[in-house]
């Protein structure tokens, strides 16, 4: 690159996003949100890592003509530039903000952040590794959408004081394996709900402005775009290998959905101001990001999890007390009532993972366009 790109969203390549100058800024501060985003537990965004080998060796000829069309239309790139703030960016005022929301909002940014940042880094490395040309080129165009968001984010965050040192987040944040199937189904997951969670909170905006606490939401129905069509790209590398998707591995696909799910509603919970600010009952919103993914997880999947069964409220109200008692415990180091906790958590995820399932066919063809 001769001319260093000024801002993120305006870098066609992952490398030139990465190397502009609003992520050169990030790296000055701030000590509190890096440390926020190095947690690794149960409930925080993590950095993956996997056998690229066996990635690289996928051969998506069975789903070309699909495969072609979503790739021809990420290339076009219709969200070059986006990314960035602009003359509907509202002037924000984080001293005078509420304490607790102020908390629990930079707690939500600085996780979607490193969430963001975790994708570029996994679809990167993908990218660097690979040999297979339909497989780079996808993984380059995904690892360029990522960073675009996480510099947002953190342009956004920059306002307010702080920001989180991804450079130092790549380096130090320590990495978990999973195998590339795994890789599909979390990842998958985690760009469709990301998508039904940005979806629903725009359209709910777009009825109820006077919610809307902080310009970034504005940004957010071009975002969850880009997630739609990274889902897309990872159910159609499903769709290449039937196995995926069968036998003992319907059980994987269960335990991922109870589990992305579970951990959605647990964390949410966990931010009841910035719920409230932005005029959402938290119960009312899970149920509405889980009823959305589940129907567009329908592409490729053969269950959906049965969320008005009756013991799925049930389990997830146990799953979030059990949780808050364990933050609890943990904080103020009794033993024994975290491990009770941790019993009472373990079995409120056993008893929502055996829920019985609703089985369905799955659709010759895969593509989905976003609708919501
Ligand atoms: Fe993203
Ligand atoms: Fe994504």
């Amino acid at each position: 690159m001769n001319v260093q790109t000024k801002h993120s969203a305006d870098a066609t390549t992952v490398e030139d996003a990465l190397a502009a100058r609003n992520y050169e800024q990030a790296v000055v501060d701030s000590g509190s949100a890096t440390a926020l985003a190095m947690q690794n537990t149960l409930l925080t965004p993590r950095f993956y890592t996997t056998n690229f080998d066996e990635l690289d060796a996928i051969d998506v000829s069975s789903v070309r003509s699909d495969w072609d069309q979503l790739i021809d239309q990420m290339k076009s790139d219709p969200n070059k530039g986006h990314f960035k703030k602009n003359e509907d960016w509202d002037h924000i005022d984080w001293d005078g903000m509420e304490p607790k929301l102020k908390k629990e909002f930079i707690d939500f940014l600085v996780s979607s952040c490193t969430a963001e940042f975790s994708g570029c880094v996994l679809y990167k490395e993908m990218k660097r590794r690979g040999s297979n040309e339909d497989i780079t080129t996808l993984f380059q165009l995904m690892a360029r959408d990522e960073a675009r968001h996480a510099g947002f984010i953190n342009d956004a965050l920059r306002e307010a004081g702080i920001a989180v040192n991804l450079g130092f987040l790549t380096q130090a944040k320590k990495y978990t394996y999973f195998q590339p199937k795994f890789i599909y189904y979390a990842t998958y997951l985690s760009e469709k709900i990301g998508y039904a969670r940005y979806i629903t909170i725009f359209r709910h905006l777009e009825a109820h402005p006077e919610h809307r606490f902080h310009p970034i939401f504005k940004w957010f129905k071009e975002w969850c775009n880009d997630e739609f069509s990274h889902g897309e790209a990872f159910a159609l590398l499903m769709k290449t290998d039937p196995k995926l998707t069968r036998g003992v591995n319907v059980l994987w696909i269960k335990f991922f959905l109870t589990a992305v799910f579970a951990t959605m509603y647990v964390r949410d919970h966990q931010r009841p101001a910035f719920h409230e600010a932005l005029g959402v009952d938290t119960d009312w919103y899970g149920h509405e990001v889980f009823r959305k993914t589940s129907d567009i997880s329908k592409q490729i999947f053969p269950i959906t999890l049965d969320i008005d069964h009756p013991r799925w409220q049930k389990g997830l109200t146990a799953l979030q007390a059990a949780n808050a008692d364990l933050a609890d415990a943990k904080a103020h180091g009794k033993f024994f009532k975290r491990i009770g906790a941790s019993i009472r958590a373990g079995l409120a995820f056993v008893n929502l993972y055996t829920i019985p399932a609703q089985s369905h066919a799955v659709p010759v063809s895969t593509r989905m366009e976003p609708v919501y």
